[in-house]
């Protein structure tokens, strides 16, 4: 460790440096495998890939595209587990030849369909290694896309405004789209956030009803066509034609992984908006709490509370039991208060004269069950409308939020505020305790406090405990630690613990001429600071995942060759399979080599 001592439990590695190179770089002594990419067979019957005769009924059997989410979950047998991956979004310029953007053909728009969604796979752990084999073909296996049937439970389904010609119940929903992050519930199911759902529609333009405008404004619909031109395919896309398809979509996803008959379903109470993750976390009194993310500039952090508590047990009616659990309940939203005086908040990044960007919060409640607390809207457009209910109750703007992770023992709740160019621009919102940088490039990792630590209180404490970038920035802050010892660390994404309370940092977008990467950095203790680099990713990819246990650590590289011009035939990058070859979203597992 650099600061001379022991390093802490579970982190004991030599930091990667920051670079640029087309691969996955990993600390000395460990070793790295490919688990499974874009296009490998998942179901029977699968082909192998084959990036120049792919097909969207190949697709819809393989493993999909962006993996973003994964949770690793035991499996009912020995040696196995189940991997459980979403598959945010595809880059149709680099999955195909000869790509034309304003003109694809049906059948590449119908792969791109087939590559969204999520995959269950069972994989098999190796004894000695880190590494996993997938199982393909086993029957627990399944394939989520763009077109699976998916119920609306909670209090906002059936109502009006998810009622569609295809679907005039308002029940159900084709397809779950750009599903970010996500959390795993202790009843062992898997939630995802449905991000950036705006994209795939278009001709908000054709609306002309001012009520209806403004929320799709206020969700950012695209006035005229879609960058990915479904309208052209299916009616749904064409908010002219379907105007209430896009309040079908931006929920939050439950999937039972071990039922794959199971429908999934995106929950009505937690609320519409550009959902990043959602992390559970038990009251005392056995309830649920979840805490959210809108991943918007100037946008909000929620949190969920369940009316009934988490019932322990596999038997039939826990299980029945716990599936309600997500849609009955209170939704609110935060509003963060500095203790510092307004005039020390400057935009610099410069601490206040207490020494640290801090303060109180509340917790805004916006509906419980069918009952709104907020003026002017009912129960169903507070679900269906969530910003817009929280635009009213004067919730604090924030910078991107984006994976809210609990600390799994001191319940301290950290949540990851990526960037926000606007902070301080004209027109917009200034600099805050909470969000104190303006132009904030780097991001930064809000530490969140429940009051007496009960997750279902109304009111908190909270601090930031990293501003990000270069520690040679003076707007940087690493919880105090020594700047001299820490790794460079820009636009923190997905964040997780590991089984020693240590936090892990995913980054997306890193502004610092570097490709993103992994980090880890204790929370408590003297080395509480300590940002450490684990590894890094291939070009023009974030690091998603991540999952750290004891044997191995998983990450998904998302978006490989992600970059400016890239196409198919002259790619951003060419991971993991070489020269010659297009990039390809893939899952990694690494590990540490035992000492022979
Ligand atoms: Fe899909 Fe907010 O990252
Ligand atoms: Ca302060
Ligand atoms: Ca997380
Ligand atoms: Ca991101």
């Amino acid at each position: 460790s650099a600061s001379g001592g022991r390093p802490p439990r579970g982190l004991d590695f030599e930091p990667v440096a920051p670079n640029t190179a087309d691969a996955v770089t990993i600390p000395a002594g460990y070793a790295q495998q490919v688990v499974i990419r874009w296009g490998d067979p998942i179901l029977a019957g699968a082909p192998r890939f084959d990036a120049r005769a792919q097909s969207a009924k190949a697709q819809a059997r393989q493993f999909g595209y962006n993996a973003d989410y994964m949770a690793l979950l035991d499996a009912p047998r020995r040696g196995h587990q189940l991997l459980v991956v979403n598959h945010e979004y595809t880059n149709e310029e680099i999955m195909f030849y000869g790509y034309v953007p304003a003109a694809p053909t049906r059948e590449q728009v119908e792969i791109a369909w087939a590559a969204h969604g999520l995959t269950v796979l069972l994989v098999r752990a190796d004894d000695c290694t880190g590494r996993l084999w997938p199982v393909v073909g086993d029957p627990l296996n399944r394939r989520v896309t763009a077109t699976t049937p998916i119920r609306f439970t909670g209090p906002a389904a059936g109502s009006d405004l998810l009622k569609t010609t295809a679907d005039p119940a308002g029940r159900t929903v084709l397809g779950t789209l750009n599903n970010c992050g996500g959390g795993t519930t202790p009843w062992g199911t898997v939630l995802s956030g449905e991000e950036n759902f705006n994209q795939y529609f278009a001709n908000a333009a054709a609306v002309t009803d001012p009520v209806t405008k403004a929320r799709l404004a206020r969700y950012g619909l695209p006035t005229g066509a879609s960058q990915r031109k479904w309208e052209l395919f299916d009616d749904r896309f064409d908010i002219g034609k379907e105007p209430n398809e896009p309040n079908r979509h931006g929920w939050i996803v439950e999937i039972d992984p071990y039922d794959p008959t199971s429908t999934p379903r995106k929950r009505t109470a937690l609320g519409r908006f550009k959902h990043e993750a959602a992390e559970p976390r038990l009251t005392p009194d056995g309830r649920v709490a979840l805490y959210m993310g809108d991943d918007e500039r100037f946008d909000y952090l929620y949190k969920y509370v369940s009316k009934h508590a988490y019932k322990k047990g596999s038997s039939r009616a826990a299980r029945e039991h716990n599936m309600g659990l997500l849609d009955e309940g209170t939704l609110y939203v935060a509003k963060f208060t500095g203790d510092s005086p307004a005039a020390e908040i400057d935009g610099t990044g410069k601490l206040p004269s207490d020494g640290e960007f801090d303060g109180s919060g509340e917790w805004i409640p916006l509906a419980s069950g069918s009952v709104s607390h907020v003026p002017g809207m009912t129960a169903a457009e507070v679900y269906v409308f969530t910003r817009l209910a929280a635009d009213k109750v004067g919730a604090t703007k924030m910078d991107r939020p984006e994976d809210v992770e609990p600390h799994p023992t001191t319940g301290r709740v950290y949540v990851a505020l990526t960037n926000n160019k606007d902070r301080g621009a004209t027109g917009k919102a200034g600099p805050d305790e909470a969000n104190p940088r303006n132009g904030n490039k780097h991001g930064h990792i809000l530490e969140l406090e429940e009051r007496r630590g009960d997750a279902s209180s109304k009111s908190f404490s909270w601090r930031l405990m990293l501003v990000c970038g270069d520690p040679e920035d003076p707007s940087t802050y690493f919880a105090g630690f020594d700047k001299s010892k820490v790794s460079p660390i820009s636009c923190p994404d997905n964040v997780a613990f590991d089984p020693h309370g240590n936090l892990w940092i995913a980054t997306d977008g890193a502004a610092l001429g570097f490709n993103d990467g992994l980090f880890a950095v204790p929370v408590k203790g003297s080395e509480r600071g300590h940002v450490q680099q684990f590894m890094t990713m291939p070009k023009g990819a974030e690091c998603c995942g991540p999952i750290i246990t004891e044997d191995r650590i998983l990450i998904a590289p998302q978006h490989p060759g992600e970059t400016d011009g890239a196409t198919a035939e002259n790619p951003g990058s060419r991971w993991p399979d070489g020269p010659g070859s297009i990039p390809r979203p893939s899952v990694v597992t690494v590990w540490k080599e035992k000492r022979r």
